[in-house]
């Protein structure tokens, strides 16, 4: 259980002055006095009042079919058996694992390691996912509720320096140079897949060789799109006119469009990429600043060493160091690493149809694109949040104004064309008062253009390095923002807060940061005898937009839930009052069902193991200001620090509960239904991701031997998978 869980997460790059540092200090140190946290003046005021506002006349064109009022299922206990349980009255089953075969001709997966073609088979570590509509003689459907195709992302796959590497073997070799097979298994056990599920009788399967079937890789032919395409940052040996990338890496969270493609966010690809200790110097130009920036110092050693298994192009690309000697990088792959860090459109009914990168959304580590109910004549809004410590929450806002046409295109690259290739891109500030800012990343900003950390060249240079100009400008620095998603009901927006190691008390300089309103605990939890700092739960925050809907630059928001364990002090740690059957910790996965109306949170745990595996709970939420105001105060170094912030009113068992608690070291993650909200879909990633190294051979020291201990597949190793969940009446799930 030591094993740093989810190590490339931890990326903390963002050393930025924070603007708001010192100003947080000044203007909150308030009288001195012994470390005290106690809830303030305000407590218990409602500040929404009772009326709750109505939903905008655009909402309630998409009202839900069957929404939930209560959430109606009995509570799941915490556990920590090698299981999924969900609640009494609901079945929940394997259908596709990492292995299984997608293309006519290849063979049963015998999971003992020596399986290879997993360009044409299930790809590991299963995360965001859609459902996509077939009808019965293969036509995309909207209303298709037993037949459809899965698109899922399959995100990575166990770091070998970590734990073991059920792919190979023996675990694989682990020093380099690493074996040129092991690398092209590996490659190719990333990206996306797109799946057919249909309804058997009343049994939920794959479809084998169904034609839909696609794997999208890491060596797979992307289109460049939106303003960066053919920008000189994007030339390589590859493409010398910047205009095209190889595949994708590190899929985590998804997105559905208003026009139905997938969108899936590409998180910490950075951490593929090898340079060498005196790449700076060879360079002696910005982009050492930009690397750094984006979590590759110089001498920075790649996740799998994929560089290192020989000459041929499909490792040299993964070495980004400036290696030519060409002005431009035409003859090498300097620049490689800009073409990752997108939101990737797919079209999931067109196999052959390139992906596209999105470059007018930014670059970063991008985990969901949750996009608002388009109403006609309106630009579209996709909410993204930038998953490492102390990044941002940002939001794309069209040009095109929306088209109702556009929803069934025959063409939907075309349209996400139309839509994500021209617009603007903020980033929030979220103040101590509750209200908030989106700050447009332009370079017609002085304070960008004039930037003293980086001399931005054009506005496709703001898009690349978006991190860079958030700083500039002063963006809040949030404990790690995962998915994202729109409350059909009212339009507000959700985000994840996972959690932040380096909020402190006592920053000393580098990424550590003082807490703030919006991300205002900083407590120690206990993990067995494991003392855990900072933010180790995490929270959820929300946003109203104001004036201009989803054009707002102004926003109000709220903090939905905290984590924390039940038992934790209700004035500090468990602000929201959860009892033993809601808490949860480190929440990252969540999606309003647009049938039942309930948002469903997952989480990707390491702090709360010592107690329960990761879960998925159920909750029907308020809106922002229906809580109360909470001032935490806090001794420092330099004096008390108040900080106030606010908190959505307490659930209660009718508006959160766990639903769902997953296998032995998995993360959960992913989640689609069906429209009719009878069948639901979900991803349980890495069960048995602890097991040691040495381990691999012995399956008596897995940590997990899910999903072959119920019946699912050869041997005994631990594999990523996607399950369905029904209710044994047929009944909508949750409700
Ligand atoms: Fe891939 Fe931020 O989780
Ligand atoms: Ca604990
Ligand atoms: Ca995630």
């Amino acid at each position: 259980m030591d094993i740093p869980r989810d190590v490339f997460n931890e990326e903390d790059s963002n050393t930025s002055d924070n603007p708001h540092f010192q100003s947080v200090l000044n203007a909150r140190l308030s009288r001195r006095g012994a470390l005290r946290t106690s809830i303030g003046a305000l407590a218990g005021a409602m500040l929404g009042g009772a009326a709750v506002t109505a939903a905008p006349a655009a909402f309630a064109q998409t009202a839900t079919a069957a929404a939930a009022k209560a959430l109606g299922f009995k509570v799941v206990d915490k556990h920590r058996l090698d299981l999924v349980v969900v609640p009494e009255g609901y079945e929940a089953s394997v259908i596709y694992a990492l292995g299984d075969p997608l293309m006519a001709g290849v063979p049963a997966y015998k999971n003992d390691g020596t399986d290879n073609d997993f360009d044409k088979r299930g790809g590991d570590h299963h995360d965001g996912m859609h459902w996509y509509g077939l009808t019965s003689d293969g036509k995309p459907s909207r209303t298709a509720t037993t037949r459809g195709l899965l698109a899922i992302n399959h995100e990575a796959t166990t770091d070998q320096r970590l734990s073991s590497h059920f792919i190979h073997a023996d675990g694989g070799k682990l020093s380099l140079p690493r074996p040129a097979a092991e690398a092209v298994k590996e490659m190719h056990i990333h990206g996306i897949a797109v799946v057919e599920v249909r309804k058997n009788g009343s049994k939920w399967e794959y479809v084998p060789n169904s034609t839909f079937n696609r794997r999208i890789t890491p060596l797979t032919p992307a289109e460049i799109s939106g303003p960066a395409r053919g920008s000189a940052m994007m030339v390589t040996k590859y493409s010398p006119d910047g205009t095209r990338t190889r595949g994708t890496i590190n899929n985590c969270g998804s997105g559905l469009t208003p026009w139905g493609s997938y969108i899936s966010g590409e998180e910490n690809w950075f951490g593929y990429f090898h340079r060498a200790a005196d790449d700076d110097a060879k360079r002696g130009d910005k982009t050492a600043v930009a690397l750094r920036r984006y979590g590759r110092a110089q001498g920075a050693a790649s996740r799998h060493g994929w560089e290192s298994a020989g000459a041929d192009d499909q490792f040299a690309r993964w070495n980004n160091g400036k290696l030519g000697t060409s002005a431009n990088g035409s003859d090498d792959y300097r620049n490689e690493m800009n073409a990752q860090g997108y939101m990737l459109e797919v079209d999931a009914y067109s196999p052959n149809a390139a992906p596209r990168k999105r470059t007018a959304l930014g670059r970063f580590a991008h985990e969901s694109a949750a996009f608002n109910v388009p109403v006609a004549g309106q630009p579209i809004a996709a909410y993204m949040g930038d998953d490492s410590r102390n990044e941002y929450i940002y939001k794309f806002v069209s040009d095109a104004r929306w088209d109702p046409a556009d929803a069934n295109p025959a063409d939907r690259l075309a349209v996400g064309s139309k839509y994500l290739d021209k617009g603007k891109l903020y980033v929030a500030k979220f103040n101590a008062d509750g209200s908030g800012q989106w700050m447009e990343l332009t370079i017609d900003n002085p304070t960008i253009k004039g930037f003293a950390g980086y001399a931005f060249a054009d506005q496709a240079d703001v898009l690349v390095n978006c991190r860079l100009a958030a700083d500039a400008l002063g963006a809040t620095k949030m404990d790690r923002p995962e998915w994202g998603d729109v409350n059909p009901k009212n339009g507000e927006v959700y985000f994840t807060l996972t959690n932040n190691s380096n909020r402190t008390l006592n920053p000393t300089g580098g990424s550590a940061l003082l807490p703030d309103s919006a991300n205002p605990r900083v407590y120690t939890d206990m993990r067995g005898s494991t003392a855990q700092n900072g933010n180790p739960n995490g929270h959820l925050l929300r946003l109203r937009e104001g004036t201009g809907g989803p054009a707002a630059t102004s926003l109000t928001w709220d903090i939905y839930l905290f984590g924390a364990e039940a038992a934790a002090d209700k004035a500090r740690v468990n602000l929201s009052s959860l009892t033993d059957e809601q808490d949860f910790s480190s929440p990252d996965g969540l999606w309003f069902s647009p049938y039942s109306g309930i948002c469903w949170i997952q989480t990707d745990d390491g702090a709360y193991v010592d107690r329960t595996n990761c879960m998925m709970l159920a909750a029907l939420p308020g809106q922002v200001g229906d809580g109360r105001t909470v001032s935490l105060e806090y001794t420092t170094p330099a004096g008390p620090l108040k900080v106030d912030t606010r908190v959505g009113k307490a659930p209660t068992p009718d508006t959160l509960k766990r639903f769902l608690v997953g296998p032995l070291g998995a993360e959960i993650t992913g989640i689609t239904e069906t429209p009719d909200g009878r069948a639901m879909f979900v991803n349980i990633q890495h069960p048995g991701e602890n097991t040691p190294v040495a381990d691999v051979r012995d399956p008596s020291r897995y940590e997990s031997h899910w999903p072959s201990n119920v019946g699912y597949g050869a041997g005994q190793r631990p594999r990523s998978a996607t399950i369905v969940i029904t209710k044994k009446d047929g009944g909508v799930i949750g409700t």
